[in-house]
């Protein structure tokens, strides 16, 4: 038999196949998702996150040090408060968690690029991302807290705000209200398609922000759609986003494939909680090959057509990647 393809020529030897592959994963993609807390001396664990903390911030500075060295040069944070209310307001105080957490970020790392998720549901004592009214998450009365969170991140230092709310109109209003305030060069991340998932799972324990009552499905997309991304991504864009996200990733690099075939911003996936306990978890009892697979998944995302992905497992990866160059 005369074959005159063969595509296994290209395959026959590491060197062949490193010079022809088309997708890595960088330590530059990489965002370290943190959660920071009040109080003193706190490195707590989160059960469902293995290797994940909250941490007060002094024992943030000792992280950030051991996340800097590795080579992790972009974090995203998340606050855990003592003080929740009906209207969120940890959110936008200027001495909020979250806020102290990107001053102390700064002071001791400059170059790190700071991003702050912007969000009400870690600060409402009801968990949902907006105001309520009875059962009803309201959309445009939530819109101002959400912008005056990310002026009060920007300004405590963010580079990035990272609005995963959901809202109609977000990006807009926070884009206006940045501008108006001297804060141009602040980016936006949208979450602009983020799928209502329980693949959070995890988070919302690590946040302690699951919903009192109901669901997030009247503002998170509904799984069952595809098309609908479409839209959410280009309103994102033409309110001014500059860096568009899918989120979950692993389940909807489908999605991910379709933003990036169609848009020409930089595109991030989140790969969530929930995926991060599955593989941890199936790690812990020897059923699966930690590093191949979780690199694997990373190359899966970059493949589908992601620049950016946040993930738990940042320090980590940067670790086995530089491993790998040596
Ligand atoms: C806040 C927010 C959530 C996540 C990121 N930002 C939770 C949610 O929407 O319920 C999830 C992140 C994860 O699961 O890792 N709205």
């Amino acid at each position: 038999m005369e074959l005159i393809r063969r595509p296994r020529r290209l395959r026959q030897s590491p060197q062949i196949r490193n010079m022809v592959h088309e997708v890595d994963v960088r330590t530059d993609d990489l965002i370290y998702p943190v959660f920071v807390t009040e109080g003193e001396k706190v490195k707590s664990p989160i059960a469902s996150m293995p290797g994940i903390y909250h941490y007060s911030l002094d024992q943030l500075a000792v992280h950030l040090k051991e996340v800097w060295e590795k080579g992790v040069r972009a974090v995203i944070f998340f606050g855990v408060p003592d003080h929740k209310d009906a209207c969120g307001s940890g959110a936008y105080d200027p001495d909020g968690i979250v806020q102290r957490a990107l001053r102390l970020t700064k002071s001791l790392y400059p170059d790190m690029i700071c991003i702050a998720d912007i969000c009400l549901c870690e600060y409402t004592d009801h968990g949902h991302c907006g105001m309520i009214r009875g059962n009803e998450i309201l959309n445009d009365e939530t819109l101002k807290l959400l912008s005056k969170a990310a002026l009060s991140c920007a300004k405590a230092g963010a580079d990035v705000v990272a609005p995963s709310d959901m809202m109609d109109g977000r990006i807009g209003h926070m884009r206006q209200v940045l501008d108006a305030e001297g804060c141009q060069n602040t980016l936006i991340m949208a979450y602009s398609v983020k799928y209502a998932s329980s693949f959070y799972g995890p988070f919302r324990e690590a946040a302690d922000s699951a919903p009192a009552f109901g669901d997030r499905k009247t503002y998170q997309m509904d799984y069952r759609n595809c098309r609908e991304a479409l839209i959410e991504t280009e309103l994102d864009i033409m309110e001014g986003a500059d860096i568009i996200m899918v989120k979950p990733a692993l389940a909807y690099l489908d999605i991910v494939r379709m933003i990036h075939d169609n848009f020409d911003l930089p595109l991030c996936t989140y790969s969530v909680s929930g995926e991060y306990a599955m593989m941890k978890a199936a790690a812990a009892n020897g059923w699966i090959d930690e590093r191949r697979v979780v690199m694997e998944s990373m190359t899966a995302m970059k493949r589908a057509g992601a620049k950016m992905i946040i993930t738990y497992y940042a320090p980590q990866i940067a670790d086995w990647i530089r491993e790998e160059n040596k």
